[in-house]
């Protein structure tokens, strides 16, 4: 852990390059990380204690050729959605219906049975609302965001909930049955759990069926994980590792664990509801990268480094990644998005060089998680193929990625800092709607299997 010297009270410009300091990831610290994930994801493959999970996913990438119509459920942020989608056969996918609910806090933090029920209910409006009939048998993706233990693809063991969740009754059940006991129980007995998928395993799966050099999904969101492709005969912990052919695995990424901490990240951990727990996507993540602002800021101001007029305060839970993100885009001459952000929040006044300040801090923060984020996919990357002989088609969803202004340009620039050239062979693309549309293309790949 990286604790601070004293400073001098007052003076804003050693505090931030102390924070600079204790925020930066040289080149070596990135190379001490690819080794040390190689490390561990060698160890969680084949069984022993890791803090990569390395979860098998029972399922392979898709050729294109899949084809049905096919329920989805996605499940694992604030939102739980619902989807049908079509898939032609071409390497086309169509979402025909769409329906977002919004998780009411007492749910995600009651019961098992309730949160189950409250999906069962959810999908029983989905069905009358777009007119769905109930004759004929269902088949059904459900995109469970969360790590799960399978042990084949329509069947998964909850091993511990991340992101806030934490409803009780979950944690080493299988969620297909908890999820069929729910369906059944509000006479929805005719829709199967045909196939279960992390979204990280949904998007790799999406991508791949339009794209098929894709070997490797990625989520940069509310919380952070990634999958690749794997060859079986590498999976020392399954019982059918002498098998031919490839597999995907979910890393759960998120709970690497050897990045050096500062005393901001140790002071998050404690307060949430998993300390010691997924301390990489407290680093990446839109859950957390906020919060670790914040606590900067209120260090500042109570150093009296920011804002030393007024009353300036800064609660938890009241600076969000939006937050950053929208400091982060004001580009104008006098940061005037930034102070009107400011004024709406009750902080009037400010001076350009405080508000200069608070686009620093939030740029420290969220270019460290765009350092790591590059130093895991280089790690994933390498490990697939060291001498980056081959073309990578990386699918990446998630509003960081996708929203937050410098963090893609970040990460392709850290990748090219890390190869050189040879980065070029990893080519970041966007992915849209993987938890969506990837299930159903998961359960397709598995009706081929079945076949
Ligand atoms: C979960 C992963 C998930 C990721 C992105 C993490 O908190 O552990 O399973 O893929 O969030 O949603």
């Amino acid at each position: 852990m990286h604790r601070g010297k004293k400073r001098t009270p007052n003076d804003p410009c050693s505090f931030l390059s102390e924070l600079e300091k204790s925020f930066e990831l040289t080149r070596e610290h990135l190379e001490e990380i690819i080794l040390e994930f190689h490390h561990e994801m060698k160890r969680g493959l084949s069984g022993k204690e890791s803090s990569l999970k390395m979860l098998p996913a029972f399922i392979d990438r898709a050729c294109g050729k899949e084809e049905g119509k096919f329920m989805a459920l996605d499940l694992g942020g604030t939102n739980f959605r619902v989807l049908q989608v079509d898939l032609s056969g071409d390497g086309k996918a169509r979402k025909e219906h769409e329906e977002k609910y919004v998780i009411p806090k007492a749910i995600m933090h009651g019961t098992g049975v309730k949160l189950f029920d409250f999906i069962a209910q959810s999908i029983k409006q989905f069905i009358i609302y777009n007119n769905i009939g109930l004759e004929n048998k269902i088949n059904l993706g459900f995109t469970f965001s969360f790590p799960m233990k399978q042990s084949n693809i329509s069947t998964g063991i909850l091993i511990n909930w991340t992101k806030g969740f934490t409803a009780k009754g979950v944690i080493g059940a299988d969620v297909a049955k908890l999820l069929t006991t729910a369906l059944k129980k509000h006479r929805l007995g005719n829709i199967e759990v045909a196939a279960l998928a992390n979204d990280t395993v949904g998007t790799l799966a999406a991508k791949s069926y339009e794209d098929h050099d894709c070997d490797m999904g990625i989520i940069f969101g509310t919380g952070t994980n990634a999958c690749y492709r794997e060859k079986i005969s590498n999976i020392k912990k399954l019982k059918s590792s002498s098998e031919k052919g490839y597999m995907l695995i979910n890393t759960e990424w998120g709970n690497f664990n050897k990045i050096r901490m500062t005393k901001y990240d140790v002071i998050l951990d404690e307060a949430t509801n998993n300390p010691g727990e997924q301390r990489m996507e407290k680093m990446i993540s839109g859950m957390y990268l906020g919060e670790i602002a914040r606590l900067i800021l209120e260090e500042m101001i109570e150093d009296k480094c920011l804002f030393a007029k007024g009353k300036a305060k800064f609660s938890k839970g009241d600076f969000k990644t939006e937050h950053m993100s929208l400091i982060e885009s004001d580009d104008s001459d006098k940061l005037l998005k930034i102070a009107e952000y400011l004024e709406g929040i009750g902080i009037s006044d400010t001076s350009f060089e405080e508000r200069e300040i608070l686009k620093r801090v939030c740029g420290i923060v969220s270019k460290r998680a765009a350092r790591i984020s590059a130093a895991a996919i280089s790690a994933i990357v390498t490990w697939m193929d060291p001498h980056l002989e081959h073309k990578h088609t990386i699918a990446i969803d998630g509003m960081l990625y996708e929203k937050y202004p410098h963090f893609r340009q970040l990460v392709a620039a850290t990748l090219k800092e890390i190869h050189k050239d040879a980065s070029e062979k990893i080519n970041l693309t966007r992915a849209k709607d993987g938890s969506g549309i990837g299930v159903a293309v998961v359960a397709a790949v598995a009706a081929l299997y079945r076949q």
